[in-house]
């Protein structure tokens, strides 16, 4: 007997994001994993239980919280999240064990599509080692997805590549061509040209979101601003935005 993993794509932000086949794996989980996230914790715990609420038929499920190991704060980086995604496979292969039956089903949910900047898979490849599970993976709407949706824009210039990458990233290499930016916590657009253009979005597919347009020289400052007073109100902030060079 196997146990049997889910890792769903939930979207990211809207319950509406929720595929089909998504419904259909909530609905063969027995066993929901979550990881205590911290600061945006409530909210975002609030969502994956909103989601499980609305779509899942039969009630029965169990929501089994994992703590989080500290990610030391002094290591080199690449070290670091080595060293505490070990850490966090090691807590995961407990909590299978001892959660779930040996012919059960359980479910990670991941925040958008768990390919994207998502350690979930790569943390389940080292789990697999410890414990016999087989494992699936439902795709989810991605926030990048929600931005060019919600903007009405396509991703790509006609025939052109689009390089998806990191606040920090972006301030060390710069722009060439077009690039989505996520995880930046500084507003490294500033160092791009005042021409650049940017779609910048907050809290995409929720109530709160936030959508501006325009070139770094015109709105760069706007939504410094707006990041910063959102962020301050809702203690933490999620955006994402697109960059092209005219
Ligand atoms: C750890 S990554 C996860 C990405 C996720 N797997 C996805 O498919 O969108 C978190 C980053 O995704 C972006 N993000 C996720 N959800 C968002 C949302 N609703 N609105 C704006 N940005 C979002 C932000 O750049 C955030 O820093």
């Amino acid at each position: 007997m196997t146990r049997r993993i889910h890792v769903i794509g939930i979207g990211a932000g809207d319950p509406d994001y929720v595929t089909a086949e998504a419904v259909r794996a909530l609905n063969d989980t027995q066993v929901f994993f979550a990881m205590d996230k911290g600061e945006a914790k409530t909210d975002l715990v609030a969502l994956r239980r909103q989601i499980c609420q609305r779509f899942i038929q039969t009630p029965g499920y169990r929501f089994v919280e994992l703590a989080d190991p500290q990610r030391a704060k002094d290591a080199e980086y690449r070290t670091a999240v080595a060293e505490w995604h070990a850490a966090r496979a090691a807590v995961w292969a407990d909590a299978i064990e001892r959660e779930l039956a040996p012919d059960g089903v359980g479910a990670f949910l991941a925040w958008g599509d768990p390919s994207l900047y998502d350690s979930t898979l790569r943390i389940l490849e080292t789990v697999a080692q410890r414990v016999e599970i087989s494992y699936d993976v439902i795709p989810g709407i991605t926030a990048i997805q929600a931005l060019t949706a919600r903007h009405r824009i396509p991703l790509n210039d006609i025939g052109e590549p689009v390089l998806i990458t990191t606040g920090r990233r972006l301030a060390a290499d710069g722009l060439a061509g077009s690039a989505v930016v996520m995880l930046d916590g500084d507003c490294a657009f500033r160092s791009c040209p005042p021409q650049t253009r940017i779609w910048w979005g907050a809290y995409l597919g929720t109530p709160d979101e936030l959508l501006v347009s325009g070139t770094v020289g015109e709105v760069g400052e706007k939504i410094a601003k707006l990041r910063a007073e959102a962020r301050a109100g809702h203690g933490w902030i999620m955006d994402t935005y697109l960059l092209r060079h005219r």
